[in-house]
C-alpha cells in the first residue's frame, strides 16, 4: 500500500482506515505515504504534463483508483502578487493564494473532494458533516455531484447565502442553536443510528490531505521555493495542519530545500484559543462559553487537536494573533480596493500582516503569502446594509452630495 495512518502524539502505525483518526493515545492519526514509492513517478518533470486540478499531486493523496476521485476542478487557484502594497509596506514580496477561486467559492473544495474520493473508495453513500458554512456548501456540493446523501448542521447565525447554498445543492440542511462543536455532537450521537459518514474536521482522514494540496501547490507555483511567512485563518485548523505536512513531503521528497516557512494563525478577537495558547507558553486549552466573535470559520472554540496546530505553530517559529471585527471589516475593504473579493476570513489575514509589520516581526526583505480562504460575495449583504437609499437626485443630494 502506498499510504497508512500514522499517530503524531506516540508516532504508532495502523493501516489505512476510513475512520480511524483517532489513536488510542488520543493523538491524531495523519496520512503517511510511502515517498520512495511517490517518487517514482511524481516528479517535477511529471508536473509539466499534468492537468490544473490538485489531483495533479495523485501520489501524495490517499485514494487507489482513479474512477473513485471526485472533482469539481479544485486547486490550482491563482497566486497574485499584490505589487501596490508591496511598494507601500516594508516587505520584500507579498502574494494572496486566492483560494475564493475554488469551484464552491472557498479552499473547502479541496478536502471534500479528497474526502468524498476516500468515501466513493469505501463504497459509502451517506454523509454528514457540522460547519460554520463553507464546509457545509462544499460538502453540498461534491456529495451532489458524487450522487451521495449529505445532510449540513450549521450554527443558526451563518451568513443566509451560505445557508441557501447548502439548499441549492440539494443538502438536507439544518440550523443549530449553538456553536459548531455542539452541531458536531449531533452527528456523532445519530452516526449510528442514521448510517451518516461523519466528515467533519479531522473525524476521517481525506479532508487534511485535501487541503495539504494547497502547500503543494503555493511551493510549485514559486518555483520549488518556500515562502519566509504563511498567514492563515485558522479554526479547526486542518489547513494549517495539511499545509505543513505538504511542506515536510516535499522536502523528504527533494523538492524542496531549507527552512520551512513560518506559519502564523490568525484568529478573531472574542474567540481565539490558539493564540491564548502561543501567549501562554504553548499549551493549548479549548475555550469555554465565552465566545463573542462573529459567525465565521475562525470561530472554533474548541478544534479537534488544538495541541497539533499548536506544534506547528511553534515548530515552524510561526505565532498566532487575534484581530478585531472592525480590523476584519477595514481588512476587507483594503482588499477590495486591491481587486481581491475577501471573505472576512481571508481579510483576517491581512490585518493579521499589518499588525505583524507594525511589531517588526516580518523583515523587510522576507516573502509573505496570505491566504484568502473565501469571497466577499458569500457572506453578503452586510456591505449593501451600511450604504444610503436615495429616490432622487435631490435625495442623493441630500444624503451623499458632496462626499
Ligand atoms: C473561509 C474560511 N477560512 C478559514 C477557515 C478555517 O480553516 P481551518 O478549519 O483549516 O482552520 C474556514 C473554516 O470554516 C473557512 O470557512
Amino acid at each position: 500500500m502506498r499510504f497508512d495512518l500514522v499517530c503524531n502524539a506516540c508516532g504508532k502505525r495502523t493501516s489505512f482506515n476510513i475512520h480511524g483518526t483517532k489513536c488510542s493515545c488520543g493523538g491524531t492519526l495523519l496520512v503517511e505515504y510511502d515517498l520512495e514509492l511517490v517518487g517514482r513517478t511524481l516528479t517535477k518533470e511529471s508536473l509539466q504534463w499534468r492537468g490544473t486540478s490538485m489531483w495533479r499531486y495523485e501520489e501524495l493523496l490517499p485514494v487507489v483508483r482513479k474512477e473513485h476521485v471526485v472533482s469539481l476542478g479544485e486547486g490550482w487557484t491563482p497566486l497574485v502578487r499584490l505589487g501596490h502594497a508591496e511598494r507601500r509596506l516594508p516587505i520584500g514580496k507579498l502574494w494572496v493564494k486566492r483560494e475564493e477561486q475554488n469551484p464552491t467559492g472557498s479552499f473547502k473544495s479541496r478536502g471534500f473532494s479528497a474526502a468524498l474520493s476516500v468515501a466513493k473508495e469505501h463504497g459509502i453513500c451517506k454523509v454528514a458533516v457540522n460547519s460554520n458554512g463553507n464546509a457545509a456548501s462544499a460538502l453540498a456540493a461534491y456529495a451532489g455531484y458524487a450522487g451521495m446523501e449529505a445532510y449540513v448542521f450549521l450554527p443558526q447565525d451563518c451568513p443566509g447565502i451560505i445557508v441557501e447554498e447548502c439548499v441549492h445543492y440539494g443538502a438536507r440542511t439544518f440550523l443549530v442553536d449553538g456553536l459548531i462543536h455542539d452541531a458536531g455532537k449531533i452527528i456523532v450521537d445519530g452516526a449510528a443510528e442514521q448510517g451518516w459518514h461523519n466528515v467533519g474536521t479531522l473525524k476521517e482522514p481525506g479532508r487534511a490531505e485535501g487541503k495539504k494540496t494547497m502547500g503543494l501547490e503555493l511551493a510549485e507555483q514559486l518555483g520549488w521555493k518556500l515562502p519566509d511567512v504563511i498567514v492563515y485563518p485558522t479554526g479547526g485548523g486542518s489547513g494549517i495542519i495539511g499545509m505543513w505536512n505538504a511542506f515536510k513531503q516535499l522536502r523528504e521528497l527533494g523538492f524542496v530545500e531549507g527552512e520551512l516557512p513560518r506559519m502564523v494563525s490568525v484568529q478573531e478577537s472574542g474567540c481565539d484559543p490558539l493564540v491564548q495558547a502561543i501567549e501562554g507558553g504553548g499549551r493549548f486549552v479549548a475555550q469555554g462559553e465565552d465566545v463573542s466573535s462573529n459567525p465565521t470559520g475562525m470561530r472554533v472554540p474548541n478544534p479537534p487537536d488544538g495541541g497539533l496546530i499548536v506544534s506547528i505553530l511553534q515548530e515552524s517559529g510561526g505565532t498566532a494573533l487575534a484581530v478585531s471585527g472592525d480590523e476584519i471589516r477595514e481588512a476587507q475593504l483594503a482588499m477590495g480596493r486591491q481587486g481581491i473579493s475577501s471573505s472576512p476570513e481571508g481579510a483576517a489575514t491581512w490585518a493579521g500582516l499589518l499588525r505583524l509589520l507594525d511589531r517588526g516581526w516580518i523583515g523587510a526583505e522576507e516573502e509573505v503569502v496570505l491566504f484568502n480562504t473565501s469571497h466577499a460575495m458569500k457572506y453578503l449583504p452586510w456591505a449593501a446594509q451600511s450604504l444610503p437609499v436615495v429616490r432622487s437626485y435631490r435625495d442623493w443630494v441630500a444624503l451623499a452630495g458632496g462626499r
